[in-house]
């Protein structure tokens, strides 16, 4: 078949954004590319590949898990379903974080990445700053496995450990970040998020702040004397988190910031650092 007629016959199953996207995807191009290209030939595996992956999204599996990658922060990230798709949000603490990271240290700097999935904070972090270390954490053999190919495919010298949060970790760190599961057990949230995304990636307990506590319980000890702590939040958990880290740690800063939709959406925590 010609690109033309796979991008009209696929347009009668799903949008034609994404038949454009799926069908770019396979032949390398781009879709405004792929309009110089409607006259030409697919390869007859291609199509059969093609309509399967057409298949999959008509029957919800997310566009990123089909796709098998994802762009974050300019990197090109392979995922599937073992993983968190990687957020807008996440891709805003990074930023912030890198910010903060340039303005406060002027050093190499040791970092852990608690419940990494794919690797995208950590990854992303090693490329943008100047890193002594960096380590990646979760408690998924599975999320691991792809957490491994992203290390190798972005010659990344970064360290992977199988570990409930600090479990099994006994180093101190410049700089704590998670993105942990936040979601409480019983809130309603987008059905092909439910039905595609891993639940241990997503729901922390009743009230959605299981993971903070066993983080921030078990931090001290991984606190260099100065240092950066920042978490990705759910919108409505800003008092609660607060309130934990005011039982744990002593003499330390916090700052709440926005998203760009203005919701409370990350925590950063600084000690002795003003
Ligand atoms: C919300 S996802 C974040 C993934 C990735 N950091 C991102 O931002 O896209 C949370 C991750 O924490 C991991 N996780 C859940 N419970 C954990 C635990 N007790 N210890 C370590 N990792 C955990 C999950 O497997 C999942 O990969």
């Amino acid at each position: 078949m010609k690109v033309e007629e796979l991008i009209v016959y696929g347009k009668e199953y799903i949008h034609s954004d994404y038949v454009k996207m799926l069908l770019g995807d396979i032949l390398n191009l781009n879709p405004l590319e792929l309009l110089n290209h409607l006259d030409e030939y697919v390869d007859e595996d291609k199509v059969k590949l093609f309509k399967e992956e057409m298949k999959s999204l008509k029957e919800g599996k997310p566009i990123q898990y089909v796709l098998g990658h994802v762009n974050f922060f300019g990197n090109k990230f392979y995922v599937n379903k073992n993983v968190l798709i990687p957020r807008f949000e996440t891709e805003e603490l990074v930023e912030k974080t890198i910010e903060y990271i340039n303005k406060y240290f002027n050093r190499p700097i040791d970092i852990i990445d608690l419940g990494c999935g794919s690797g995208v904070i950590g990854l992303t972090l090693e490329k943008k700053v100047s890193t002594k270390s960096v380590d990646l954490i979760d408690i998924s053999k599975e999320a691991l496995e792809v957490t491994k190919e992203n290390i190798k495919n972005l010659k990344s010298k970064a360290n992977t450990i199988e570990s409930n949060f600090f479990e099994n970790v006994d180093k101190k760190y410049d700089l704590i970040i998670s993105n942990p599961p936040y979601i409480k057990t019983n809130e309603e949230i987008e059905v092909i998020v439910k039905e595609n995304e891993p639940h241990l990636a997503l729901y922390a307990g009743v009230d959605g702040l299981d993971c903070y506590k066993k983080i921030i319980e078990n931090i001290k000890p991984h606190m260099k004397d100065r240092c950066i702590i920042a978490f990705e939040i759910g919108c409505d958990q800003t008092e609660d988190i607060k309130k934990l880290i005011n039982k744990y740690l002593d003499d330390v800063r916090i700052e709440v910031k926005k998203d760009l939709s203005n919701r409370d959406r990350m925590i950063f925590i600084f000690k002795n650092i003003e």
